[in-house]
């Protein structure tokens, strides 16, 4: 027997994109679980909410979850439901963000978008109810600590409304035209990408062991990198790759004058930019040794992505 193959004692650990797979498909089938039947009434209601939600999206935000658990021994069938509760949030915000009223896309995950293959007022109430879902899903569940539920469901609810995910999104509507400072796009990009991002990370870790203080700053810190560098990412790909690769409408945010990292300190300076958060991103995990092997790969793979 080769040195390399000799038993360490220790479980072999699936190479990244094994393990990658492992979890996608298995929010997949959480997914199928938790959303109301095409049957149940309304059912176009429902059919629209799991069009919006099933067969499609990298899951980057379950897959956070997944990563960051194992820094503390989280149980899988935990994670999986704050996975599920992120992934609705980040549904719901994909279809809101569709909408003619907001960015007015025809196309989403290589599909025609919710309110274009249903209708307007279906898509919007798709938003809610995802969004509801997520909650509901959320304190449905036995944690087995009501006071770390409570807090979970308190940082879900801040990242994703007015403070989080949907302040950010009023700050990029109120842009379009117009000139931001660094700080001020970084502002935009931390609450509108980048907080529902810090909520997966942290509630992943929260599935499971405490954590020191000093291991909670680092992680608040990898988090606040790791959504900043994915919304960066974003802004490079919207003007350097394909409607093909990305499944969504390419060269949108220069056509409709959005202020993007791109915009403001060009693409090769983006991709420095990038590559310096990924880089603090990566730093700040390194109070957690061999845990840390997931998160990092994940954080290599958001910032390689090419879709
Ligand atoms: C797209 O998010 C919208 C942003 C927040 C930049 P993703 O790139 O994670 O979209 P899916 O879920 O993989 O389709
Ligand atoms: C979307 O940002 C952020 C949210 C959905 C909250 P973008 O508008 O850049 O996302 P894409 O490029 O349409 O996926
Ligand atoms: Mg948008
Ligand atoms: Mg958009
Ligand atoms: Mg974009």
């Amino acid at each position: 027997m080769s040195l390399a193959n000799a038993p360490t004692g220790k479980p072999a650990t699936p190479p990244f994109p094994d393990w990658a797979l492992g979890v996608q498909t298995r929010v997949e089938a959480a997914l199928l679980r938790y959303l109301p039947s095409g049957d149940a009434i309304p059912g176009r209601l429902h059919q629209a909410m799991r069009y919006a939600s099933l067969n499609g999206g990298k899951r980057v935000r379950p897959l956070l979850a997944f990563a960051a658990g194992e820094l503390t021994a989280a149980p899988p069938e935990r994670v999986e439901i704050v996975a599920g509760a992120v992934e609705l949030i980040h549904g719901y915000s994909l279809v809101h963000d569709d909408l003619p009223c907001m960015d007015d896309d025809v196309l989403r995950r290589g599909r025609p978008t919710c309110h274009v293959e249903y209708d307007e007022a279906t898509a919007l109430l798709v938003g809610d109810s995802l969004q509801s879902l997520a909650f509901e899903l959320l304190a449905s569940q036995d944690f087995g600590d009501a006071a770390r539920q409570v807090e979970m469901l308190r940082l879900l609810a801040r990242a994703s409304g007015s403070r989080g995910m949907a302040g950010g999104q009023s700050i990029d509507l109120e842009s379009v035209g117009k000139h931001l400072e660094q700080p001020e796009l970084e502002l935009m990009h931390a609450l509108k990408t980048g907080a529902l991002i810090h909520a997966a990370v942290l509630l992943g870790a929260l599935c499971g062991g405490a954590l020191s203080t000093a291991e909670r700053e680092a992680l608040d810190r990898f988090a606040r990198r790791a959504g900043l560098l994915f919304q960066v990412v974003d802004d490079i790909l919207d003007c350097t790759a394909s409607t093909i690769t990305l499944g969504k409408t390419a060269g949108k945010d220069a056509a409709t004058e959005k202020p993007t990292y791109v915009s403001l300190m060009s693409l090769e300076r983006a991709r420095e930019f990038a590559a310096d958060l990924k880089n603090q991103a990566l730093a700040a995990l390194a109070i957690f040794g061999e845990r840390r092997q997931r998160l990092c790969e994940l954080t290599e793979f958001i910032a390689q992505r090419q879709f």
